[in-house]
């Protein structure tokens, strides 16, 4: 497996879609707010936001006063979506795989990124990608799926439940065998990569980052009885992991 572009096939990107525009959804409650309260102050800062998909981060980090964001991303759907809905006159998107970001000849005050990095083959060497494209003293602020979250494999439920269907516990398996997943998700065959913490973090100090921060991912009590079906296993394990880093 190397690059996919699921965002592109009409019953992933239909169903990814569905779900941002209801604004209860796993990115909206719970992502955003966790990564937004990571950013510095985005005033007169050059942003990239790497997989920008439909352009709702671009264009708030243009309503935060970013001087300009350039959003990139492999999947010309969301791109058309981001142009059509969440343009301004200081953000571009440019089709770009994540792979190729290196062909960027900008450099960046904040370099983003929200729920791609777990589509990347070779994440050490993204990160060192990155870590060349940001000036002295800018931030690299970005969000994962947990690592166990990409633990699954997709032939056990991920959690074990009562006779009723409560979730009782989070099941976790081949935790520390990283590598692809492939899994019927939305679509047969979505393909991702599981890699443990340790290797997240020790890539990262590898590339030349100090990580300033980590947070995993959170929820209210008040949230989870609201809508029990969607967020009742946000108690049991986080959904994502966010890292807040400089140049070290
Ligand atoms: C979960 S969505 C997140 C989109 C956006 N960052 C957000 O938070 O709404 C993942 C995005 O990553 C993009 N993506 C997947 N693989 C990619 C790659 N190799 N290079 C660039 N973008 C990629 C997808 O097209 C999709 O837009």
């Amino acid at each position: 497996m190397s690059r996919q572009n699921v965002y592109d096939d009409e019953t992933f990107f239909e169903d990814f879609r569905k779900s941002r525009e209801n604004k209860v959804n796993f990115n909206d409650c719970i992502e955003t707010p966790i990564l937004f309260g990571m950013l510095p102050d985005l005033k007169g800062k050059a942003v990239l936001d790497i997989g920008c998909g439909m352009g709702q981060h671009a264009k708030q980090f243009a309503d935060m006063g970013a001087a300009s964001v350039l959003g990139t991303d492999i999947s010309e759907k969301m791109l058309a979506y981001a142009r059509a809905h969440n343009s301004a006159d200081n953000i571009t998107y440019r089709l770009l795989a994540m792979e190729d970001i290196g062909e960027i000849t900008e450099r960046f005050d904040l370099v983003t990124s929200s729920l791609v990095f777990d589509y990347a083959e070779d994440f050490g060497g993204l990160m060192r990608t990155i870590r060349g494209l940001m000036k002295d003293g800018a931030e690299f602020v970005f969000s994962m799926s947990h690592p166990i979250v990409t633990a699954w494999d997709g032939v056990y439920d991920r959690y074990t439940r009562t006779e009723t269907g409560e979730r009782l516990y989070a099941n976790l398996r081949n935790y520390c065998l990283e590598g692809p997943r492939k899994v019927d998700w939305v679509v047969n065959g979505y393909e991702c990569y599981h890699r443990t913490v340790s290797t997240l973090i020790n890539d990262l100090i590898a590339a030349g980052f100090v990580i300033g921060e980590c947070r995993e991912a959170h929820l209210s009590d008040e949230m989870r009885e609201r809508y029990p079906a969607l967020f009742g296993g946000t108690i049991h394990r986080p959904e994502f992991i966010f890292f807040r880093c400089r140049k070290a």
